[in-house]
């Protein structure tokens, strides 16, 4: 039996899919690249913006005449969409087998079972109290030397744009003791490095009594011998803790880099958005963690055209990232999200003055990025070699503790090994470097 897996959004979506594969993995299935081979079709699928729901119509449009020719074939919806439309995607598309939410991965072998065998669609978009889908063990493959482990899901802040609380539902920390167990049996099959995922990652253990801290966690990671980086992703600038904050000084697995994402440079706006911070409480903590280490880089996600955002509003957006100097934005026109505050209020803003905007806002940060880059000529770089460079020969390519992608030339395959990097050129994305 063949899957065919498409995943859309975030890092965690990346990782639910992971697990979704290992567990039909353990049920015959064979992973394929050709949809048209597939017995199994699963799109997991993102809500946080506009776009990403237009792809799951136009995905569906792809996959579900195909079940016309192939009987056998099943069409499964699952993550944010999924939970979010429930039976009324179903009701949208017939066809469609299976709706299942962000707390039903686990549940999904059982449901293609038995659809196969009843022949009737089905739809799980339940909250659950514990989400047991968050112990299943992706799988990777041999060689792989990064790998990402969720270790919280769910958000409690309701950020006034985010669908993300609705669709994700309340904060659930994993135990500690499978997060642990986890990262040392990655670290004996050869990870070198670790990401930790999660919406907010430090409320991590909050609702878990007698549960470790997130900088607690962290520092339980730091001793798995093997496990050489740590990186986690997202936390909330206003959970920025001093604790957190130090264990960039005292742990030397954690890698110098960090989202943190500001959202928008006004104050007025950031308080509509409920973000729980000025842009002064926000510069602080950056200012924190750079002398606790300055090599630290910083990214973040920006949202443009947020309900209400005057000129004024937006030029103090720019004012922060020239202040900050992130490495990278994930920046956004803002998109009304049903059910969500700032979807009704009344002060929308076009959409061309929002794309207007944004143009404006790339255009600073990719400079900003470049100069970031430049810097670093003639700088010598630890590197994690990741593998051989797109473009072959005896190029190589893998990154810096601050997660900058470096290439350079090796006679020797050096995949899996650090090594020291001059670097010799800043490219655009990337850094060029020779073996110092
Ligand atoms: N519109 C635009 N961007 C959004 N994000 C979340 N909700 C919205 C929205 N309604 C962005 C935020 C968040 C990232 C994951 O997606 O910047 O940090
Ligand atoms: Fe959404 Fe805000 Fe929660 Fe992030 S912190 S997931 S933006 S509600």
């Amino acid at each position: 039996m063949n899957l065919y897996l498409e995943t859309y959004g975030c890092q965690m979506n990346v990782n639910d899919s992971q697990k979704m594969e290992s567990l039909f993995a353990a049920e015959g299935y064979a992973l394929v690249a050709d949809f048209r081979r597939a017995d199994l079709i699963v799109i997991n699928t993102c809500s946080v913006r506009e776009k990403p729901e237009q792809k799951l119509f136009s995905a569906l449009g792809r996959y579900l005449p195909l079940k016309r020719r192939n009987s056998r074939l099943v069409v499964a919806v699952g993550g944010c969409v999924a939970q979010q439309w429930g039976a009324e995607l179903q009701q949208k598309c017939p066809g469609l087998d299976i709706v299942f939410g962000t707390h039903a991965i686990d549940a999904l072998p059982a449901m293609v079972r038995e659809v196969r065998s009843s022949g009737r669609p089905q739809l799980d978009t339940a909250f659950r109290s514990s989400i047991p889908s968050l112990d299943i063990i992706p799988r990777y493959a041999a060689g792989t030397l990064t790998a990402f482990v969720t270790i919280m899901q769910g958000c409690n802040n309701f950020c006034s744009y985010c669908i993300v609380p609705y669709v994700r539902g309340r904060e659930y920390s994993r135990s500690s003791a499978a997060i642990l167990a986890e990262i040392r049996q990655l670290a004996e099959n050869g990870i070198r490095e670790v990401v930790l995922l999660g919406q907010n990652v430090n409320s991590y253990g909050l609702q878990n009594e007698g549960e470790f801290s997130f900088p607690q966690l962290l520092a339980r990671v730091n001793e798995i011998r093997g496990i050489e980086r740590i990186r986690f992703t997202t936390s909330h600038p206003k959970d920025m803790s001093p604790e957190l904050i130090a264990a960039f000084a005292d742990l030397d697995h954690l890698c110098p880099q960090i989202h943190l994402p500001l959202q928008s440079g006004s104050d007025r706006v950031l308080a509509r958005m409920g973000r729980g911070y000025s842009l002064a409480d926000y510069l602080d903590k950056v200012e924190r963690l750079r002398r606790v280490n300055p090599e630290i880089a910083f990214s973040s996600d920006m949202i443009i055209g947020f309900p209400g955002e005057s000129d004024e509003d937006f030029q103090q957006t720019l004012e922060a990232i020239r202040r900050v100097r992130y490495d990278t934005v994930y920046s956004f026109k803002y998109s009304p999200r049903p059910g969500t505050r700032a979807a009704t209020f009344p002060d929308q803003v076009e959409e061309a003055v929002k794309k207007e905007r944004l143009r404006i806002f790339q255009a600073l940060q990719d400079e900003i990025s470049s100069e970031n880059l430049r810097k670093l000529e003639g700088s010598v770089q630890d590197i994690l070699v990741s593998g051989p460079a797109k473009r072959g020969g005896d190029q190589w390519v893998g990154r810096t503790g601050a997660n900058r992608i470096v290439n350079f030339s090796s006679p020797e395959n050096l995949t899996g090994r650090f090594v020291a990097v001059r670097i010799t050129r800043a490219l655009r994305h990337s850094l060029r470097g020779e073996l110092a």
